[in-house]
């Protein structure tokens, strides 16, 4: 018998707020139900420099704005999931971005059952180990993003 040794990862996996009331509880029963450990958790509202930093990668596209702004109305929940394989197992249970698409192609996926479109799309999860390690950064450790803006004086 071949057995197949993945590594132990982590990654950032958000329920988005609009999945919050109703699925939020069968998010974490499913994600429990696939072996993945939940080794951290914070309910929070994203500021909006905090959903920037999360979506970076995405700055210069034509969404950038919606897709923050959609990630600070209100409150999700930060999840750190660990698991041998965490960051493409999550990926599959999340399905593809738009969940049009994740219906035809992946009908069990979290994102076919709860999202509504492409920017209520239930879940987020990092893209690759890299940014899994900085977007767990941001998020569990309280280090400003903003050195500018610490700088400058208030009244
Ligand atoms: P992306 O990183 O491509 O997808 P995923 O979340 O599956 O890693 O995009 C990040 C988010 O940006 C995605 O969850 C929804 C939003 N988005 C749009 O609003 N419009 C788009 O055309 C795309 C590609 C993404």
């Amino acid at each position: 018998e071949i057995s197949f040794f993945f590594p132990k990862q982590n990654t950032l996996a958000v329920i988005k707020h609009d999945a919050m009331e109703q699925h939020r509880e069968t998010i974490l029963e499913e994600i429990r139900g696939r072996g993945f450990c939940v080794t951290q958790q914070k309910e929070m509202v994203p500021s909006r420099e905090l959903a920037e930093e999360l979506y970076k990668e995405h700055k210069e596209k034509p969404f950038f704005n919606q897709l923050v702004d959609s990630m600070c109305q209100g409150p999700c929940l930060m999840l750190v999931l660990t698991k041998e394989n965490a960051v493409e197992e999550w990926r599959v249970m999340m399905g593809p971005s738009d969940p049009a698409k994740a219906k035809e192609t992946s009908p069990e996926s979290l994102r076919a059952r709860f999202g509504s479109d492409i920017l209520q799309n239930s879940v987020h999860g990092s893209s690759n180990t890299q940014h899994a390690e900085e977007e767990i950064h941001l998020i569990f450790c309280d280090i400003s993003t903003e050195p500018e803006l610490s700088n400058t004086e208030t009244n």
